[in-house]
Formats: C-alpha cells, structure tokens, sequence
C-alpha cells in the first residue's frame, strides 16, 4: 500500500460579497413588500405576516458575518431572491466545471504537477447541476486531465469522501495522481426568502491534489496519516428536489423542500456529539488524543456548533490559531468549509506538526482526515 498525500490545494472565491447589513435589507424590503400586498388577508387571519430578520440574530445565532456568491443582484433583488446564472448552450463550459477548473489549476500549480499527470478527477460537491455528463469529465477534458473522472455527492461531507475515494485510489495504485474538485454553488439551493435560513450558505469552488509520490516543487506536503467516513440517516436536513420531481402529481415542482430545509436546532444537537465522538475515535486510532493536534479544520456551518465540538474534544476553547474559523468570510459552503479552512490555514505549521480536517451535515454524513506534515 502507497503512502498518500495532500500536494496542493486551491480555492476560487467568487468576486460578489454579501454583508449581513446587505442581506437583511433585501430581505427585510421582500417582507414588507409581501405584508403591504398580502394586508387584508393578513387582517382577515387568512394569510401569516411575515417576520423580519436582523444583523443581531444572524451574528448570535451562526458566527457569520458576509457570503461570496456568483451573482449578487439576483440575491438581493427583493422581486426575485435568487441567483442570475444564464443558461450556458453545449457548446460552453457549464459554470460548475468552469469554477472547478480555476481552482483545479491553483491546486495543480500548488502541487508543481501539469494537468496531463492527473489520472483521476472526482467532481465532489453537494449539488449537481446536470445528472450527466459528469462535470468531472468535463473539467478532466477543460484541464486536459488523462484517467478517468465521476461526479459523487455526500452533501456536507462530499469534499472529505472525495479526498477519502481518491486517497484508496492512490494507495491502492488505480490512479497516480487525483484531482478532488468542490464546486458549490450554494446560492442555487437557498430559499432567500426564508427567515430561519436565508443568511446560512456561500459560494466557492475548492480543489485538493491527492497522489502517493510527491513532485518535489510543491508547496506544502501533508501526509494523509488515515481516513474516515461514517454516515447515519436523518431527515433533518433535506432537499427533495430531483429528476422524479415532473412525475409528482399535483404541481409541486415549486414547493418550499425542492429547496434546502433543516430543522436547524435538531442538527445542531444531534451533529455536534457525533462529530465530537467520530474525531475522538478517529485520532485514537492513530494513537493521539485531541491534545496531540496541532490544528482542528473543521466544518464551517456555525461558529457555536465548532466551539461546542472543540470544547468536548479539548475540555476548553479552541484559540482560533486551533479551531481556524472561515465561516464569518464565507458563510457556510456545504462540503468546501474544511477544505477552504485548510487552504488558507496550514501553512504556517512546522514539519511533523497534527492536524484533523473534518466535515459534517446532510445524511449525516461525518468525513475526516488525520493529516501530519512531511
Ligand atoms: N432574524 C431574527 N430572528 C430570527 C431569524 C432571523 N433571520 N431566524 C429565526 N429567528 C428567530 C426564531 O423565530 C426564533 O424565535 P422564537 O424564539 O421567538 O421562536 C429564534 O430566532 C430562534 O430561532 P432558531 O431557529 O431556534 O435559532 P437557532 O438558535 O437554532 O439558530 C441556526 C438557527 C440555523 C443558525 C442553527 O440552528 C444552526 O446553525 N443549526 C445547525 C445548522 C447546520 O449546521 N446545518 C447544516 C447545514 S449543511
């Protein structure tokens, strides 16, 4: 069995930023447009008033403070409340492939490898705009990748499965070099409109080199000491849209969970245990406890669920030197959060230094990585 490594990583952040401030004004402007045209059914009873949402709660509740998002006016347009994103014909590269392979390339240069020496490209994200052909392929054939490519979705815990398929490829000699490729666009999949979850999700595209023998010109090298995916069904956090949705009788092709819905409070305390638990067992593993780790990347949906997790596992706070935390930039980016946090926090660690990346969400769904630099 091949030793596997992280090489190189690259994260392409939309050019668009959405502060708090922007967000609540929008929405809080679709309320009181919905109110004043809804007034007499709201004063007959027939019709619930809708509630504004403020800065405060946003902040208190989730830790985040502004989303980057493909498209900005669309968002915050108090008519429409979700993202302008043209249809793109054949011909063109789909907006999931085109993000996907920007930060391919920043991680393949990360990594000192040319895209013709990857053999393996894994699209692994938490929403897919096509069913087919897989956006893998086609940012394999837009990078000029050789090998073989698949899309898989494990929602919040897709980036960390993908490392994990791509880590057994390379140890187990099926591929060489493998690209893990995190396009979420969660703007998509975001009910705008909704007051418990309009300020939760971001966009950005992630990518992470995975292979067994190292080029010599990358930048960081992170041995993948050990893996580990575990999932149990919940139905708290769902979206029911899919290709079966046409064949529903009765026309509920708009209904509100053909969107992201969550039963947020549910998650939070069934999630937070069993990642806390899943870390834990996992470093034991390997012989450390969490004390041994020098740094916690973990899942960046709300800041309160993160310092829980580091305080179970630590018996105190985290110092954000520790527990690095993106999520206030970024908002929540279903499987990139990790990713992202690792990308922008590990460069300053010294050689033999611990960390774990770990994510967690719909499914559920739990992936880590025990992670030690060379
Ligand atoms: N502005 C102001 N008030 C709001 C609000 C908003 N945008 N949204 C909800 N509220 C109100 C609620 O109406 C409620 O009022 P009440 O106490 O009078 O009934 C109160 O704030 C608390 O709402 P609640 O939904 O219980 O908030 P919370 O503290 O649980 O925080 C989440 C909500 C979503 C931030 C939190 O539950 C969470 O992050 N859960 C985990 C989510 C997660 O990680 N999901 C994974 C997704 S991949």
């Amino acid at each position: 069995m091949n030793k596997t490594y992280i090489t190189g990583t690259g994260v392409w952040t939309p050019p668009h930023v959405i502060t708090n401030e922007e967000l609540v004004a929008s929405f809080n402007e679709y309320v009181r447009r919905y109110n004043e045209r809804n007034h007499a059914a709201i004063e007959a009873g027939d019709v619930v008033a809708l509630l504004p949402s403020s800065v405060e709660f946003i902040e208190k509740a989730s830790g985040i403070k502004q989303r980057y998002v493909i498209d900005k006016a669309g968002v915050l347009d108090p008519d429409r409340m979700y993202p302008h994103i043209p249809e793109r014909s054949n011909d063109q590269i789909s907006i999931m492939a085109e993000i996907g392979a920007l930060a391919g390339k920043q991680a393949l240069e990360a990594a000192g490898r040319d895209a013709a020496e990857v053999d393996l490209v894994i699209a692994a994200c938490a929403n897919f705009q096509r069913p087919y052909p897989a956006i893998a392929i086609e940012i394999q054939d837009t990078l000029g990748c050789g090998g073989y490519g698949y899309d898989m979705n494990v929602a919040c815990s897709a980036g960390t499965f993908g490392i994990e398929q791509a880590a057994n490829a390379v140890r187990s000699g099926q591929a060489r070099c493998a690209l893990v490729i995190g396009p979420e666009i969660c703007s998509g999949h975001l009910e705008w409109r909704d007051r418990d979850c309009h300020f939760i999700f971001g966009d950005v595209a992630t990518a992470v080199v995975v292979e067994a023998e190292p080029s010599g010109r990358q930048k960081h090298l992170w041995e993948i000491l050990g893996s580990r995916a575990a999932t149990s069904f919940s139905n708290n956090i769902r979206n029911n849209s899919g290709f079966l949705d046409r064949c529903e009788e009765g026309g509920r092709r708009d209904a509100r969970d053909k969107l992201f819905v969550q039963e947020g409070r549910k998650v939070f305390k069934e999630v937070c245990p069993m990642a806390a638990t899943h870390i834990s067992d996992h470093l034991a593993q390997h012989g450390l406890k969490p004390t041994d780790v020098q740094r916690f990347w973990l899942h960046q949906a709300n800041l309160s669920m993160n310092q829980f997790i580091s305080r179970r596992l630590l018996g105190r706070d985290a110092t954000p030197e520790e527990a690095p935390v993106i999520l206030d930039k970024y908002a929540n980016t279903a499987s990139a959060g990790s990713i992202i946090a690792f990308h922008q926090n590990q460069a300053d660690l010294p050689s033999g230094a611990t960390g774990i990346m770990c994510s967690f969400g719909a499914g559920y769904s739990i992936g880590s990585h025990v992670l030690r630099r060379a």
